[in-house]
């Protein structure tokens, strides 16, 4: 038997080429595999039947919506990931769930090497490939556009050239990655970054300024994830959803930042991700209600370090592992109600409640009811600035030659 390929295919034109470059570069056979991570568009039966038609011995497609939701997108919410401050993760997410499915196709088919098609200057080719050891550390791997001299214009050459049934004339000025969480588009004239996005670039989100009417929305979460809206029990893929819909039509979730890859390029990235942005405010909010105070400090830091581990492809790595167990337990309080008021661009929290809320009315109040002994701040002040006191006393005395 020859050797075998697990190739990841989304059905476009390079994956498409790829298929029958890689085969004929190597001599081994390609298996094409697809994974539905909610980036819409075609059906996953016409992606594989093009699969087929393109050369592919075998087509391995996956539905991975709910798996993506519920095991890759909760934990980034419930440690409200945010890379550079800014960015949902969104393509970061993706790449893990993918690459269990690669590895799964290359043992389901027997293949030695898992084929993606990355370029050399992203952060991808290292998510990928850094997965793919981790579960795979027999496999090897191989990058068609990297490795194999496989360029655009060879690309749109070879499908012509093989009649394959693919459209080579559209030339989208953009490099577009979608999935339930979010969409990131880069390249084209966005490459100068003075250059304002235009409003071809969206696809999830409307204009903020459209002026339509305010939406209320009541989430209800149990232990950090969403599963109410407006009453309505939902599916961790459904709550993505139905906020990219509503959070995305207030034009909620737009970034447009330069961000720092890890191959060491800045690179200028738009990102549109309305329900992820909408579920984290949503989310931080009821950690504010009921999380401790050194706790929710110290889950900041875990979170952000959490946050440059999967940005940095190291999603399988033992740290990662150890993070995710401290945010797990982090969460075991927080649930309750957020309602929020999606409008003109932004989430805002207008109110919350929650059983296991750490808010204590009567203590906070400056009305009657207030329970908080004053005469107790005093003492706590002057200790509490003891040490500086005293080394400021000691500067002093220095200063002055005694
Ligand atoms: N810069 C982002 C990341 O590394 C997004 C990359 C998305 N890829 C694309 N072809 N637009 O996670």
């Amino acid at each position: 038997m020859s050797e075998r390929i697990v190739l990841a295919y989304s059905g476009g034109l390079d994956t498409s080429v790829a298929i029958g470059w890689i085969a004929e570069a190597t001599g081994a056979e390609v298996i094409a595999v697809a994974v539905d991570v909610g980036q819409g568009g075609e059906s996953l039966e016409t992606i594989r039947q093009r699969a087929l038609d393109c050369g592919a011995v075998e087509a391995y497609v996956a539905d991975a919506r709910d798996e993506f939701a519920a095991e890759y997108c909760m934990p980034a919410l419930q440690a409200n990931a945010l890379y550079m401050d800014s960015y949902p993760l969104v393509s970061a997410l993706s790449r893990p769930v993918i690459v269990k499915h690669l590895v799964a196709a290359a043992r389901q088919f027997g293949a030695t090497t898992v084929s993606h098609g990355c370029t050399g200057k992203g952060n991808d080719q290292v998510r990928f490939e850094v997965g793919i050891q981790t579960l795979g550390p027999d496999l090897k791997c191989i990058a068609p556009v990297r490795d194999l001299a496989l360029t655009r214009d060879k690309a749109i050459a070879f499908a012509e050239e093989k009649n394959l049934p693919i459209v080579t004339t559209k030339k989208n000025p953009f490099s577009i990655d979608a999935n339930v969480w979010g969409r990131a588009v880069e390249t084209g004239f966005l490459e100068d970054i003075w250059n304002g996005p235009t409003p071809d670039v969206y696809e999830y989100t409307s204009d903020p300024a459209s002026g339509i009417a305010a939406d209320e929305v009541v989430i209800t979460f149990k232990e950090g994830v969403p599963v109410a809206i407006d009453g309505k029990p939902v599916t961790p893929l459904q709550a993505i959803e139905e906020m990219n819909r509503r959070a995305g039509a207030q034009g909620i979730g737009r970034i447009d930042i330069v961000e720092d890859r890890l191959v060491g390029i800045k690179s200028r990235e738009i990102y549109e991700a309305p329900g992820a942005m909408a579920l984290m405010a949503a989310h931080r909010e009821l950690e504010n209600v009921t999380v401790e105070r050194e706790q929710a400090r110290f889950k900041k830091t875990v979170g952000q370090r959490w946050t440059e581990l999967v940005y940095d492809g190291q999603w399988f790595s033992p740290l990662k592992n150890s993070l995710d167990a401290f945010i797990d337990d982090t969460q075991k309080y927080v649930s309750g109600d957020i309602r929020m008021d999606l409008h003109a661009g932004r989430a805002t929290v207008t109110g919350r409640r929650s059983e296991s809320s750490l808010y204590d009315f009567n203590l906070a109040t400056y009305d009657t009811g207030d329970t908080f002994d004053q005469s107790m701040a005093r003492g706590f002040i002057e200790l509490f600035g003891m040490s500086s006191k005293v080394a400021s006393g000691r500067d002093q005395r220095l200063a002055e030659g005694k």
